[in-house]
């Protein structure tokens, strides 16, 4: 089967619905054809200064919403990246044939160091997307699935692994990004040009919150001084994201969902949708509470998808470094 690899960052406490629709509902359907690998990226969460007792909480809290989301450790190998080595390793190998004016092209760098002023950036936001790169590669993974703002990383992953397939002989899968279009982007609420973002909060819907928050969340959606309900994204983003958020919730298709709203207003719209993700929130926040009862439990099976993980990533590290030129202890 071919192989995918992905990861979240367990910053947010509880995940918003971009990352479920963009990125974790697709992990969850692709886990019967896949060989899956799924991983809490804790070391990309310390490229901001992390309160220790809230990045543990958030790393058991994030593996957790995974498991109530669906991935099936059973059939996915779903770990915490800290505890597989071997992405450091090879992240420090990729840093050495990546320039550093092609990291500092990457965008995310620009836009979060911008946030909080430059000065205040670590090295680490910086290079954090080779890390990703390693993280991917150490895998062999034959496809990523992400949403559209991880895109240019997946560009770099693509031209690492080629570089360093070039240089030092085949070694890497050269991975495809697979981003589903219709959900690739979910958009912020508030301010329905942006992409949702757990660094808005205002105009994200995160699952873990009350249902009420939620629903008034998706019934104050900002739309547009029309009365029409349509989906064109260019011209009316914030109608167009409600019905992608509703068709995503209901599977149902948008073009058929834009005839049932044929002479209801925006008002019918938003209260539909704020219906269809509380329906997801509610459950999933009940078993998310249910799993995070038994940390023990949580903590075994991080150990057991770790150790999977670890098998995988130890050979491909070893033959890296055997290309290397690195001598091996004996
Ligand atoms: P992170 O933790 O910011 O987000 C996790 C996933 O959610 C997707 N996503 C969205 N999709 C659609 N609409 C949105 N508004 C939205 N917001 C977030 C993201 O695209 C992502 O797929 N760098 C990654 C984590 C990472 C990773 C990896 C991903 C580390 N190593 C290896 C894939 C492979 C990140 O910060 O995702």
């Amino acid at each position: 089967a071919p192989r995918v690899l992905s990861g979240i960052q367990p910053t947010a406490g509880s995940f918003q619905l971009g990352n479920y629709l963009g990125a974790v509902k697709q992990w969850v359907a692709m886990q019967d054809d896949h060989d899956a690998f799924y991983c809490v990226v804790d070391l990309h969460a310390i490229t901001v200064e992390q309160d220790p007792k809230e990045l543990h909480a958030n790393t058991l809290l994030a593996y957790a919403q995974l498991l109530a989301a669906g991935v099936d450790p059973d059939r996915a190998t779903l770990f915490v990246q800290s505890q597989v080595p071997e992405h450091a390793q090879l992240g420090w190998v990729m840093q050495c044939i990546t320039g550093f004016g092609e990291a500092n092209r990457m965008t995310q760098f620009k836009d979060k160091s911008a946030r909080g002023g430059s000065d205040h950036a670590s090295v680490g936001l910086f290079t954090y997307p080779i890390l990703q790169v390693a993280d991917i590669l150490i895998y062999q993974a034959d496809a990523v699935p992400v949403g559209e703002d991880q895109r240019q990383h997946l560009e770099l992953t693509r031209d690492l692994a080629q570089r360093f397939n070039s240089r030092y002989g085949t070694t890497f899968t050269v991975p495809q990004p697979f981003i589903v279009k219709d959900t690739a982007k979910i958009l912020d609420l508030q301010d329905p040009t942006a992409k949702m973002s757990k660094s808005l909060p205002h105009g994200a819907v995160f699952l873990l919150d009350d249902p009420k928050v939620i629903a008034k969340r998706l019934k104050s959606a900002v739309t547009d001084s029309e009365t029409e309900v349509r989906f064109d994204p260019d011209t009316k983003p914030g109608v167009s994201n409600l019905l992608t958020i509703l068709g995503a919730f209901t599977g149902r298709d948008v073009e058929s969902l834009v005839l049932d709203y044929d002479g209801k207003g925006y008002g019918a719209l938003k209260g539909d949708a704020a219906e269809a993700v509380v329906a997801f929130a509610q459950p999933f926040a009940a078993r998310v509470a249910e799993l995070q009862a038994d940390p023990a439990e949580l903590t075994r099976l991080m150990g057991a998808g770790a150790a999977k993980a670890q098998a995988v990533a130890s050979t491909t590290l070893a033959t890296v470094y055997e290309r290397m030129g690195f001598v091996a202890a004996r």
